[in-house]
């Protein structure tokens, strides 16, 4: 909506809010939340009116890792959070899930303080603690996105009470894979699981329309070939079906994290949504100009043979809508411009899966020679590898057990066309992964780049007992409880 710069109809909003406001007693029944006092529900001026206007706003903020190597998923949530606070949305109807284990983290140089910038202000001061902890759960996020408040176990009981006219922001930043997006406690979210969560807010005509923004590793896996365009709801991905996501911000990079900080500070596609939020007046700018400024920004990096394609799914006429009607206004952006279609200076990244490692490798680094924090975290990346190579050994080993020692690995990392889905039995995908975790331990966040395999096995038909053989065959001897939860604790 335009605020009127024309001072005649400024004029005659006045008169016809003061006729208005008599007439109803002084009650003034219009919510104030976004024009306090300019807007009234009835009016059809062609500038100012606006039925979009109509409605609340609602947004639902996850974080799904937690551990101090996974600082920016937080900061990012965090940050969000801001943003859209300075939009004008009310704290009761933005629903926070993040872990909570960063602002006081020992680890962290600047206790009670989280930042998503390298020069930025703290952004976790007044973060409602929804759900935290143990609480950041699927089964939550479910619960909180259908508005069932006896569903949810834990929090603060926040769900979102959405009317038909309002209208929901999703945003999700955290590790994926094909098919899953992670969550700090098990399960994952699986892409069929989400999408009939999607399908039964529909049915209950509880919103107006939905954004979804999701960063993640494969993240285009969780909608493509799936999303259906009826359901009101549009969706953008950082990353397609097969590709990686990336943190950026990270120590030792150009722009890095400041020197005290061991760990990356946001995710690229993230961090360009959200800077592009703070530097355009969202009255004027669309979301279809966001997804064009974030998509350009997240290939950039491909100037270092690294970055990603944002993918769009679901109903795209919804993009044409003003960003606003989702992240609300900051009246201190009114005279910027909508898109000034500058794109930032190429940003360096780290791929998801190895900021990790160059966390415990900053702090081996900087660890006194020969002291015992040195040994122990050495001891940390040794595991750490010493895991990885068993997940991705036992998976190629079941690939050969299954379909011979010639086709065994293309067909696990064989990738289906686009706009085909995963995988067509989503049921035998969870019971794939299942039978693989009995014998050969969990997955893990790392092992979540598996995920394809698991759904192409359930592609060339294979039955669960001829996988409960391959992955019993394959993890023979294996502990499954030899991955310690405390150095998992550091990777998440
Ligand atoms: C809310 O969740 C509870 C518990 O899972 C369930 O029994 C109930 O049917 C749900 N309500 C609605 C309206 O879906
Ligand atoms: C897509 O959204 C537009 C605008 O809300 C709506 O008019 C159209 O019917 C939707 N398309 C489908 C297939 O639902």
């Amino acid at each position: 909506m335009d605020v009127p710069n024309n001072s005649i109809f400024f004029f005659l909003h006045v008169i016809f809010l003061s006729v208005l406001l008599s007439s109803l007693g002084g009650q003034a029944t219009r919510s104030s939340r976004f024009d306090p006092g300019i807007l009234m529900p009835t009016e059809k001026q062609p500038e100012a009116a606006d039925d979009d206007e109509i409605g609340t706003r609602w947004a639902v903020l996850v974080a799904g890792s937690n551990g101090y190597g996974n600082y920016r998923h937080q900061a990012d949530v965090c940050h969000a959070y801001q943003l859209l606070r300075k939009g004008g949305l009310k704290e009761e109807n933005i629903v926070v899930f993040m872990y909570d284990d960063i602002a006081k983290n020992e680890l962290n140089p600047r206790p009670g303080v989280i930042i998503n910038h390298p020069q930025g202000e703290d952004v976790y001061h007044g973060v409602p603690k929804d759900y935290t902890g143990q609480h950041v759960t699927a089964h939550n996020l479910y619960a909180v996105l259908l508005g069932n408040k006896t569903a949810v176990k834990g929090g603060s009981g926040k769900v979102v009470d959405s009317k038909p006219n309002d209208r929901i922001f999703l945003y999700y930043s955290d590790h994926g894979g094909p098919g899953v997006l992670g969550m700090p406690n098990m399960p994952y979210l699986y892409a069929m699981d989400f999408l009939e969560v999607l399908k039964k807010k529909h049915a209950s005509k509880s919103y107006r329309e939905m954004v979804i923004y999701v960063e993640a590793c494969e993240s285009g896996s969780i909608f493509e070939g799936i999303m259906p365009e009826d359901l009101s709801i549009y969706v953008t991905t950082a990353s397609n079906a097969q590709e990686n996501s990336w943190g950026t911000y990270c120590p030792g990079e150009d722009p890095g994290a400041p020197p005290e900080f061991t760990t990356c500070l946001g995710d690229l596609y993230s961090v360009a949504w959200m800077e592009d939020s703070e530097t355009h007046n969202l009255k004027k700018e669309t979301i279809k100009d966001q997804y064009k400024t974030v998509k350009a920004r997240a290939l950039r990096a491909n100037t270092y043979h690294e970055g990603s394609h944002v993918m769009e799914y679901g109903n795209r006429s919804i993009k044409g809508e003003k960003l606003y009607l989702y992240q609300g206004f900051d009246p201190a952006t009114v005279n910027l411009p909508p898109n000034n279609g500058l794109i930032d200076k190429p940003m360096e990244v780290v791929n998801q899966r190895d900021a990790e490692l160059i966390f415990l490798w900053q702090m081996y680094k900087r660890s006194e020679d020969k002291s015992e924090k040195k040994t122990e975290i050495l001891n940390q990346i040794k595991e750490t590898m010493r895991h990885r190579n068993h997940l991705d050994g036992s998976m190629e080993l079941i690939g050969t057990l299954l379909f011979g020692p010639r086709k065994g690995s293309s067909i696990l990392h064989s990738v289906r066309e686009p706009g085909l889905p995963l995988v067509d039995d989503w049921k035998c995908l969870k019971s794939m992964v299942r039978l693989f975790e009995t014998h050969c331990g969990s997955l893990t966040q790392y092992g979540m780049k598996h995920m394809r395999a698991f759904a192409n096995i359930c592609n060339y038909g294979i039955s669960e007992a001829s996988m409960e053989e391959a992955s019993s065959a394959a993890c023979s001897g294996h502990d499954v409880g030899q991955w310690h939860p405390s150095v998992q604790g550091y990777s998440a």
